[in-house]
């Protein structure tokens, strides 16, 4: 039975049941527990030395063993161990790979010579290293012609491939991850439906202090182009994220909503502007121009003329 498993296939096939046990049994979290507990290394490496100890120990008590017998046993002895047939194959391919010529057939080899006793073997190059020469040379000849002369998928393609690909996966989690937004990239949102929910949020937390309309009361008129801290959908966005000047009134919502509902009741509030509020609070702050759009002058004068024309209304 020990004969039909070759010691390099038993060693190894014992040392990973083995490795697998320690694997199962110790409980390193996710982390493989020979990197958690390097003793378990130490002790894995003890193993692999213990089981070629003994392959190597019963090696040589079989060796002693053989030595002992006579000439008949050892005949007996040999043929039951070349038993086994299961791994001929393996021995013949090997042999084959390698190229050796068996010491008998030596003197064919021998070059003609001869340095103070010292001879030369001619040996071929061994079969396994001239066919892996020789696929190299096709695979080079192949990648050549397909990556530099026809220019096919070269390393600037993939490149651009794989940024292009990378650029859309971005894209995508964006979509899906609303609440990445912070100041820095958020928008203004035109959707009915973000505008509803921002209508039920100010609804629910904002009225008291702004109005139902947004006119105003403890806290500013939203309606108008004034701002105190700054209009615009980036600015709006910071005012209810982090509050208004302390003391006044204004408090951070950072706690209260996620980036995306700020989002949506900043668009809200926004959408405001230029309606006529029941009950309008005189304009605070200053008259918002957005710098970003770049607007020319002429913009600006009618967003101030609206706004003188809107302040009488009240
Ligand atoms: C407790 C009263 C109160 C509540 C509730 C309140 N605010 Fe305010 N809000 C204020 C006051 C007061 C200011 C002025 C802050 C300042 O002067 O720094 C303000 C300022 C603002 C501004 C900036 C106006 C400007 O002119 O720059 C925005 C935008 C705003 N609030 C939106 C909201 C939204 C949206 C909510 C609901 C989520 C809300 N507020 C809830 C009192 C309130």
């Amino acid at each position: 039975m020990r004969n039909l498993i070759p010691s390099y296939i038993r060693v190894p096939v014992i040392f990973f049941i083995i490795f697998g046990l320690v694997e199962y049994f110790v409980d390193s979290g996710a982390q493989p527990a020979f990197i958690k507990f390097p003793i378990v290394l130490l002790f894995l490496t003890l193993i692999l030395i213990i089981l070629i100890a003994i392959e190597a120990i019963v090696g040589a008590l079989e060796n002693v063993m053989f030595q002992s017998l006579s000439a008949k046993e050892k005949e007996r002895f040999l043929a039951s161990k070349n038993k086994t047939p299961e791994f001929a194959w393996i021995k013949n391919t090997y042999k084959k790979l390698v190229g050796t010529k068996p010491i008998e057939e030596e003197g064919e080899l021998i070059l003609d010579h001869n340095y103070d006793g010292i001879k030369e073997l001619d040996n071929s190059l061994p079969p396994w290293w001239l066919y892996s020469f020789y696929a190299s040379i096709i695979f080079a000849a192949i990648y050549l012609v397909n990556f530099h002369i026809f220019g096919n998928n070269s390393q600037f393609d993939e490149y651009a491939e794989e940024y292009k690909q990378a650029e859309i996966s971005i894209a995508e989690y964006k979509k899906n991850a609303k609440d990445l937004i912070d100041i820095n990239t958020v928008t203004l949102l035109t959707d009915p439906a973000d505008l509803n929910s921002g209508k039920a949020i100010f609804e629910q937390n904002c009225i008291a202090c702004h109005m139902a309309d947004g006119g105003g009361g403890i806290g500013p008129n939203l309606t108008d182009n004034h701002w105190i801290l700054g209009g615009g959908i980036k600015n709006v966005f910071k005012t209810i994220t982090e509050g208004g000047r302390d003391g006044k009134g204004m408090i951070s919502w950072k706690q209260n909503f996620k980036p995306s509902e700020i989002a949506q009741v900043a668009s809200y509030v926004l959408s405001l502007q230029g309606t006529t509020p029941a009950n309008p609070k005189a304009p605070e702050g200053d008259v918002w121009v957005d710098e970003s759009v770049s607007a020319p002058a002429v913009e600006t004068t009618t967003t101030e003329v609206d706004s003188l024309s809107a302040a009488p209304a009240k």
